[in-house]
């Protein structure tokens, strides 16, 4: 027989409300935060004051006109800026909470947790399986591991990108030889066995056509969750289909960031209107 007192008194509305505020707190951890950032390349101020709270697990949009600073900013994440002799930057980044600046950073770790995609597919010109151990060789784990543990990380990083049926037969085949989509997610799943917790793209698919564009944009909706993506687009309806939310750029400041649906239906602020409207160049 069943007695009040292990009955849970509390109605499902009650406990599904207690649900949902757990899973606000985990969407609204942060992986990745600005504090006043500004950064100059030798005498021009490329961004200024920008304040950004990217929510873990999301894909968050980065838009704006050309110029406007968006792959500097996408740069500031992995200290990619710093190889240009002439940078000057001031101000805060956290990535997971942890000041990236701090002396006890170690860049290679840094660039491990934050991987990176670029416009243009860029695998290296060896097999495809080759491309996938690369990071591996180059922050040395890769002597530490079996073959059969490499072998695994090959195959779970290609299923995790829908490339392992096409490829697995493939895996010797040069990699600059595939498809343009296939290199893009073969860009993407090298990153893979590094285990990073956030993937920085800047405009991944301005390269392929309208079919692979889908495609690619159809994985990153499946690596959402697992990853934090921070994609920079042209695409405003690419934008608005992947995005859940958005920063808006211009001249080196983010002018609105919030919901991309909210920002795309009623932006705040009037420049953002115009600019989603096309009447900026
Ligand atoms: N390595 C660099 N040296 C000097 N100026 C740069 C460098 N990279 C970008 N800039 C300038 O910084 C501004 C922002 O550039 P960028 O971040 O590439 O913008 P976006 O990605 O939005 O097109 C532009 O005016 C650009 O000319
Ligand atoms: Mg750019």
């Amino acid at each position: 027989m069943i007695t009040n007192d292990i009955i849970d008194p509390r109605s499902d509305d009650e406990i599904l409300n207690e649900i949902d505020v757990n899973n606000i707190e985990t969407e609204n951890r942060i992986s990745l935060e600005t504090n006043n950032l500004n950064l100059w390349y030798g005498d021009f101020q490329a961004l200024i004051d920008v304040n950004a709270r990217v929510k873990s697990g999301l894909i968050t949009g980065l838009i704006g006109p050309s110029g406007c600073g968006k792959s500097t900013l996408l740069r500031c994440f992995n200290r990619v800026n710093e190889r240009y002799g002439n940078v000057t930057t001031t101000g805060q980044i956290k990535i997971m909470g942890k000041n990236i600046y701090d002396p006890d950073v170690c860049l290679p770790e840094l660039r491990k947790a934050v991987g990176m995609v670029f416009q243009k597919p860029n695998p290296l010109p060896i097999s495809v399986y080759e491309n996938i151990v690369f990071g591996l060789r180059i922050h040395n784990e890769y002597n530490s591991l079996s073959r059969t543990e490499i072998d695994n990380l090959v195959e779970l990083s290609l299923k995790e990108v829908f490339l392992w049926d096409s490829l697995k037969d493939k895996l010797k085949a040069k990699a600059t030889n595939l498809q343009l989509e296939q290199q893009q997610k073969l860009c993407i799943a090298r990153l893979l066995p590094l285990k990073p917790q956030i993937i920085l793209m800047d405009e991944p698919c301005s390269a392929l056509d309208a079919g692979a564009t889908r495609a690619v944009e159809e994985l990153m909706k499946e690596l959402a969750g697992r990853y934090t993506i921070l994609i920079v687009t042209h695409n405003m309806a690419q934008a608005r289909r992947i995005s859940e939310e958005c920063f808006f750029m211009l001249l080196g400041k983010i002018v609105e960031s919030g919901q991309t649906e909210q920002m795309f239906v009623s932006p705040e602020d009037p420049r953002t209107d115009d600019y989603i409207a096309g009447r900026y160049a």
